[in-house]
């Protein structure tokens, strides 16, 4: 391993991991996180599963770290800072014995316990007053801001909770506009709409997931954190 390299030890050691990146606690600072590809997800493998003609994209466009961080410098110059109160600051890439790592704030609550995701929060409480107050203020303000983003997805939203009431909701994955020509870039006005758009199906999102529980169907892969998966620095 080079000099200067983070060293995170085997894919193991990772707190989570989504359908494409290990997140990992930075060992040299517990308020950071480090994604890093999975590597049964490489781009290869990712850019091999689509079709022609998005198979013809170089295979940049199937890294999943390399194109948030392009999306950052974009909301940077786009939204800048107010995009802050939504989105955790990303600090570049790192090199790690896993391959380039993606660092960024780790999102926890005020008892250092790395937050849950917004799936986990509604399944385990339902959509109580307490979300409500919070979804109502990410919501007026993603839409406000013209954040770019896919679609709202629950298992990418982290509720920070300060003594157990979510006080803010982060996006941490699935930033920028997904279109071929990205026009909202460069309308405000095109980016306040989907945005504001994004945001309704978020809501939806919520119902189906009640829904899935009062069925007593399954949680899925991904979004859920076991306790000891959110230990304190
Ligand atoms: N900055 C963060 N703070 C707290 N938890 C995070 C953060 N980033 C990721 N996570 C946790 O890790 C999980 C997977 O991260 P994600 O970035 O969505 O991976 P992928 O790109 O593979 O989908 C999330 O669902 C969340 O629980
Ligand atoms: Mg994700």
């Amino acid at each position: 391993m080079n000099p200067g390299s983070v060293e995170l030890g085997s894919v193991d050691n990772a707190f989570s991991q989504g359908g494409n990146r290990l997140c990992f606690i930075h060992p040299e600072d517990p308020t950071r996180c480090i994604k890093v590809l999975r590597e049964d997800r490489s781009p290869a493998i990712k850019r091999g599963e689509t079709y022609f003609p998005k198979n013809l994209k170089p295979l940049k466009y199937f890294n999943d770290n390399l194109q948030e961080a392009s999306v950052y410098r974009k909301i940077d110059q786009c939204v800048g800072e107010p995009a802050y109160e939504l989105i955790p600051r990303c600090y570049g890439f790192v090199e790690t014995n896993l391959g380039p790592g993606l660092c960024s704030d780790m999102i926890r609550d005020s008892d250092n316990l790395i937050s849950i995701t917004m799936k986990q929060y509604i399944w385990t409480y339902g959509k109580d007053a307490r979300i409500n107050g919070a979804l109502q203020s990410f919501g007026e303000r993603w839409a406000e801001l013209g954040m770019p983003s896919r679609q709202l997805l629950l298992h990418n939203l982290v509720v920070r909770c300060v003594d157990s009431v979510p006080v803010q909701l982060y996006l941490i994955d699935g930033l920028g506009w997904p279109d071929l020509v990205p026009l909202a870039y460069w309308s405000k006005r095109l980016a306040r709409k989907k945005a504001g758009r994004r945001v309704v199906s978020l809501h939806h999102a919520i119902d189906r997931l009640l829904h899935i529980k009062h069925n007593k169907q399954d949680y899925g892969p991904h979004g859920w954190l076991l306790p000891d998966e959110r230990r304190a620095v």
